[in-house]
């Protein structure tokens, strides 16, 4: 074998020992780089006769080319290998059924939500629903609530650049209580009720959000007491809660819609809050003025009215202590529910 021969064979066999692309441009320049072999071989040909130069210089181009071709089989080789085990690598069995979007659940305080509506139109209550933004008339003063009273301040909200007729500055309603005098200016009595809704104050704590929902409940007639008020609150509390062994306390309260006036706290029965009161609503006898805003006669139409939490109400079936949880929209939170 030549020497020229033995120089093709020992780059094949280098080109094929060399494991990745990096290893085979090394074994390249071995040979066909600035100080490689077949390089110098060329370099050799200045000391030739001009006769020899170009028969020498003819077989060397030769054994160059041969270099050539085999390097680039090896390349082709080596690129076709990185191809093939990529694609067993990435390899989507396309006979696997797909995975779907996750299937959605319903919200724990809409869960309230539901179960409240069946639970009163179990014991035929009508559901209405009314205007998140508000009048002030609506929300305030049809309720016995006139302007720079006190107790509007135990209401603080959010107003909206827009006016009503009267020039007053809408607001988002700070509770469900406007729809007693819209449903009511809308129906003949008797009237019963229930009106589930958003609604919004500058609130913020464990127990308080700036938006949060309320149901309202208004069963007016001429001869609805106090004690149908409790007796009809209870027996909701304890369909509600699929238990009658509930601590349920009636105190004294004051709002300007209702006299005489009570809140409604029932103690958690599960969770870290175990033992502990929270309040779930306001209630109370309606104010004549708020009957005569419906339209009606205060002398002939007498009733009860009721505001509850849907999240306070939700946190005591669950024994949730802290209501923020219900709106940072985290998964591991949610998923309990469903
Ligand atoms: C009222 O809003 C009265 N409108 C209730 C009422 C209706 C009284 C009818 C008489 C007759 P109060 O501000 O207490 O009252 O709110 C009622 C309930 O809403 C509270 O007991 C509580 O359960 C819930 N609540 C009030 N503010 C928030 C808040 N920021 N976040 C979550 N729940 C709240
Ligand atoms: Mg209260």
């Amino acid at each position: 074998m030549s020497s020229l021969e033995q120089i093709v064979a020992a780059a094949e066999a280098g080109f094929l020992a060399a494991k990745d692309p990096a290893a085979l441009e090394n074994a390249k320049a071995k040979y066909l780089g600035k100080t490689g072999q077949i390089t110098a071989q060329m370099k050799g040909l200045g000391q030739l006769d001009p006769e020899a130069r170009r028969t020498q210089g003819a077989v060397i181009n030769q054994a160059k080319e041969k270099i050539e071709a085999l390097l680039n089989v090896r390349r082709t080789a080596m690129a076709d290998a990185q191809m093939q085990s990529r694609l067993d690598a990435e390899a989507i069995d396309v006979s696997l059924p797909g995975r779907g979007r996750g299937v959605g659940g319903i919200h724990p305080v809409m869960r309230s939500w539901q179960r409240v509506s069946e639970i009163f139109s179990s014991i035929g209550f009508e559901a209405a629903d009314g205007p998140e933004i508000e009048t002030d008339w609506t929300n305030f003063s049809a309720l016995n609530s006139p302007e720079n009273h006190p107790a509007r301040s135990m209401q603080d909200t959010f107003y909206i650049d827009a006016k009503d007729s009267t020039g007053k500055p809408l607001l988002l309603r700070t509770h469900t209580s406007p729809m007693q005098v819209r449903y009511a200016r809308m129906h003949k009595p008797p009237i019963k009720v229930i009106a589930p809704g958003r609604t919004y104050r500058v609130d913020s704590d464990a127990t308080h959000s700036p938006m949060f929902h309320q149901v309202e409940g208004l069963w007016i007639d001429t001869d609805i007491s106090f004690a149908d008020l409790k007796g009809v609150y209870l027996n909701f509390v304890q369909a509600f809660f699929e238990t009658d062994d509930l601590q349920v306390r009636f105190r004294p309260s004051y709002f300007p819609f209702t006299e005489p006036s009570a809140e409604i706290d029932i103690a958690f029965g599960t969770g870290p809050l175990k033992g502990r009161w929270l309040e779930v609503s306001g209630a109370g006898q309606v104010h004549p003025t708020v009957i005569r805003n419906m339209g009606l006669d205060p002398e002939q139409y007498i009733g009860f009215a009721f505001g509850s939490g849907l999240e306070r109400l939700t946190m005591l079936r669950y024994g949730i202590n802290d209501l923020r949880l219900f709106y940072e929209g985290d998964l591991r939170f949610l998923k309990q529910f469903n």
